[in-house]
């Protein structure tokens, strides 16, 4: 009789591989047993934990949307496992444990308008979410995406940002920290890019999801605005270890980011002395 052990992850292999900047890739997995892959779902918002055997484990956001077929993470190389990870080639087998986490309420989502904030990689999982709101396209309201990038080049996604330009009812604005050349764009940081936007804010949702200065920022900028504690919605990262809420290693206060989270309304964490706003 096989005994389920939610540690031992699942064999995977690497189909495709994109650069999107100097330093963030887009991996398209596929589970090497048949049945995972016909039978895998998530929700946008949700993550995988990594492995690549031999050097250690990571939680990494799936980057593609459920309404789509491939199974997509972007990494960002920023130490030990991922770097090892951008060494991968076509072929490769790794683990996958998951999709761990809450994901975004996207059925609450449904009828609003959006309004996305992300900084860096955090355009991952919002990559999810609007690839899936543009795959159901009657189901949702007005479209916002605010991004930023610490230069043109570190832009990830550049290829979705095309089409989700051309996309009816869609507005996007894009801002860089450092400029280069041929950039004729916003240069600032992300919240700025708030004052060139009118939504209704009755019936917008915001989620941001950036590094925790720029949610900081962001969510200040969003209460000035009269968003409500219940509209203001953002993705949070910790160190993991296990994923399923057994470790301890991702807490703030009494809620365990990796199965209360990550994806947290500000109305749920306002206050909280760990995250500093
Ligand atoms: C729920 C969740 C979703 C994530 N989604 C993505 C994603 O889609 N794409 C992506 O590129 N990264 C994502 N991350 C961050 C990613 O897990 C870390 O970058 C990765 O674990 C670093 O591993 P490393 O061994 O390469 O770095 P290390 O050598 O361990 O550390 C390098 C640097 O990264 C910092 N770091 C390590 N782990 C984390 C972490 N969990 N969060 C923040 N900083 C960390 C360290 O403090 C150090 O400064 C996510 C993290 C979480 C918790
Ligand atoms: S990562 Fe172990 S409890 Fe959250």
């Amino acid at each position: 009789m096989k005994r389920e052990n939610i540690y031992i992850p699942n064999l995977a292999e690497i189909k495709g591989i994109r650069r999107e900047t100097p330093d963030v890739k887009t991996f398209q997995i596929s589970f090497v047993d048949k049945r995972l892959r016909n039978n895998f779902h998530h929700i946008p918002g949700q993550f995988l934990e990594i492995s690549l055997f031999g050097f250690g484990e990571i939680p990494i956001s799936i980057s593609s949307s459920p309404s789509r077929r491939e199974l997509e993470v972007s990494v960002k190389n920023v130490g030990y496992v991922t770097s090892v990870l951008h060494e991968a080639e076509v072929g490769d087998i790794i683990g996958i444990r998951g999709p761990y986490g809450n994901g975004f309420p996207v059925d609450e989502l449904r009828g609003r308008d959006i309004l996305f904030i992300g900084g860096g990689i955090g355009l991952a999982p919002l990559r999810s979410l609007i690839n899936f709101i543009f795959d159901n396209r009657g189901d949702f309201g007005k479209v916002y995406l605010l991004y930023g990038a610490r230069t043109p080049e570190d832009i990830v996604f550049k290829d979705d940002i095309e089409v989700w330009k051309g996309e009816n009812n869609s507005e996007i604005h894009l801002t860089v920290d450092h400029a280069d050349e041929e950039w004729k764009g916003n240069v600032g940081v992300v919240p700025t890019l708030l004052e060139k936007i009118s939504p209704k804010i009755k019936n917008t949702i915001a989620i941001i999801c950036g590094p925790p200065i720029m949610i900081k920022f962001t969510v200040k900028a969003l209460l000035e605005r009269k968003f409500g504690d219940e509209q203001i919605i953002f993705t949070l990262e910790r160190m993991m270890k296990c994923g399923v809420g057994k470790c301890g290693h991702c807490n703030i206060g009494e809620k365990y980011v990796c199965i209360d989270g990550p994806v947290f309304r500000y109305s749920e964490l306002r206050g909280n002395p760990d995250l500093g706003f």
